[in-house]
């Protein structure tokens, strides 16, 4: 069934040198009670620190922001989080007896946390940085995809601007131009036209509008078709499938509007039926483990494909090293669980041991931003109704970009300010619930799509297989 995750098994070759997972602690069982350290400031964090407190086997949590929504549940760290005084971290973790990390945004994992925090006795729920050039290397993943004949738009990376457009003035479709790097989901420029590609280009190599993540530029066929978010929890040898779910994109009503990391999600999608997923496991996610194993790299952690689904199959626009956000919300609130214990099986080798559980409904997140995302969002704004809206059965309000002010009432301190989930025993009843707990929250300026789902919901009574969902 689409709904539920599939598990699958997969070979290790026993001679490979990758056979031996990277962490020495592989085979040792874990001490309990366990201290763990959660890293990340978002909402994605707060559903995730949600479900490690249900644990009963989590000591103490420790998180690394002023998010009031970790702070209900954590402690804060009181040292930097940053690569370049990772050391200062090393010795927090010493001391706290920190015994698994949690990595949920990108650019630590890119920045190999993973590599740098994993010991002995202290297990990282993140990919290593060699794993993770697969989000923050464009070029490299897809070479990675050509290698392993993974179905993706045909691509050519370039270093310099005037190599990229004479290309660009080479082709006959439509193109779209993306910064090679890490852009916070920000460097895809989506182009109709040859000049919208070369200027896109421009944007992008010149006036690098994406700094670094800018140098290399990739120019790639522009597909079409609904997307879809497939992610997989990958432990080096077994992998299983989520299911599917799908993200907008898209600031405003209707698919339109500046790209923003995410305005809403539902889980699971209508439209990844069991034929799809089965080709997305078989075509997409097993391939790429095995890539990159042929690289020499152990995959553990979340590997997330962002998927067109093509006349010609799913292909891949993306991959992501960690849980979406907003993604993580609908899907970690069908969780039922134990996500300490799902972590811990991920970072040993133990998958197939774990027992997971899921709720069977389905789950619809909507993102409340503030005025001015994602250019410039407005912080400091009072929110109100927070309590009220949590108090609704079967929703979830998570912390996104709020603080508390000096009378200690939550302000907007970001632009996607809170994530409001509800599950339903319809995707329809899922939307209902969250959008009847969004309407019991207010703020200044309080911006949100109306429409998250509403097509899929609409296209569940006609011919799902032939529906273009605008996200
Ligand atoms: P990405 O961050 O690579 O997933 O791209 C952001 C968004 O740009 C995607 O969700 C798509 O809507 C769009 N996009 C990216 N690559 C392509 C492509 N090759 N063809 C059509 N749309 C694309
Ligand atoms: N929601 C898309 C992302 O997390 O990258």
């Amino acid at each position: 069934m689409a709904g539920l995750p599939m598990i699958f098994f997969m070979q290790i070759e026993p001679n490979e040198p990758n056979a031996v997972p990277r962490s020495p602690t592989y085979d040792r069982p874990m001490p309990e009670p366990l201290n763990v350290l959660l890293i990340g400031s978002g909402g994605r964090e707060h559903a995730m620190a949600r479900g490690l407190a249900k644990s009963p086997r989590l000591a103490k949590l420790w998180v690394t922001a002023d998010n009031p929504g970790l702070l209900a549940i954590g402690s804060r760290v009181d040292v930097p989080v940053d690569i370049k005084e990772i050391y200062r971290l090393e010795q927090f973790c010493d001391r706290e007896n920190i015994g698994l990390i949690v990595v949920g945004p990108e650019d630590p994992i890119s920045e190999g946390f993973a590599d740098k925090l994993a010991t002995d006795s202290r297990l990282v729920f993140a990919p290593c940085k060699a794993a993770a050039r697969l989000e923050a290397d464009k070029a490299w993943a897809k070479d990675l995809m050509r290698s392993a004949s993974i179905p993706t738009a045909e691509a050519r990376a370039f270093a310099y601007a005037e190599q990229a457009i004479a290309y660009a003035q080479s082709r006959e479709n439509s193109l779209v131009v993306k910064a090679a790097g890490l852009a916070k989901g920000k460097g895809v420029i989506v182009c109709d036209t040859q000049a919208e590609a070369v200027d896109a280009i421009k944007r992008v190599m010149i006036a690098e509008e994406f700094g670094d993540a800018g140098r290399t530029v990739i120019v790639e066929e522009r597909m079409k078709g609904p997307e879809i978010s497939v992610l997989a929890l990958v432990d080096g040898r077994n992998i299983m499938v989520l299911p599917a779910c799908q993200d907008h994109k898209r600031l405003s009503d209707g698919g339109v509007g500046p790209n923003t990391g995410g305005m809403g999600a539902y889980c699971p999608t209508p439209i990844a039926t069991d034929e799809i997923m089965e080709r997305v496991e078989r075509e997409v996610l097993v391939p790429t483990v095995d890539a990159l194993r042929r690289e020499g790299i152990t995959y553990r952690g979340v590997l997330y494909a962002g998927l067109m689904l093509t006349p010609a199959g799913p292909k891949v626009l993306e991959f992501n090293v960690r849980f979406g956000d907003p993604e993580a919300q609908p899907l970690l609130a069908r969780y039922q669980g134990d996500l300490l214990e799902l972590c811990l099986a991920i970072c040993t080798g133990k998958l197939h041991e774990v027992e997971t559980a899921w709720d069977p409904r389905p789950a619809c997140c909507v993102v409340l931003a503030s005025e001015g995302y994602p250019v410039k969002p407005r912080t400091g704004l009072v929110i109100e109704g927070l309590e009220k809206a949590c108090e609704l059965t079967d929703v979830v309000v998570d912390h996104a970009g709020t603080s508390r002010n000096k009378e200690g009432k939550f302000v907007t301190n970001g632009g996607r300010v809170l994530g409001v989930t509800g599950l339903g025993d319809t995707l329809e009843q899922a939307r209902a619930r969250a959008y009847e707990a969004c309407e019991l929250i207010r703020f200044d300026g309080m911006t949100y799509r109306r429409d998250i789902a509403s097509q899929a919901i609409a296209s569940a009574s006609t011919d799902t297989n032939s529906t273009t969902i605008e996200v």
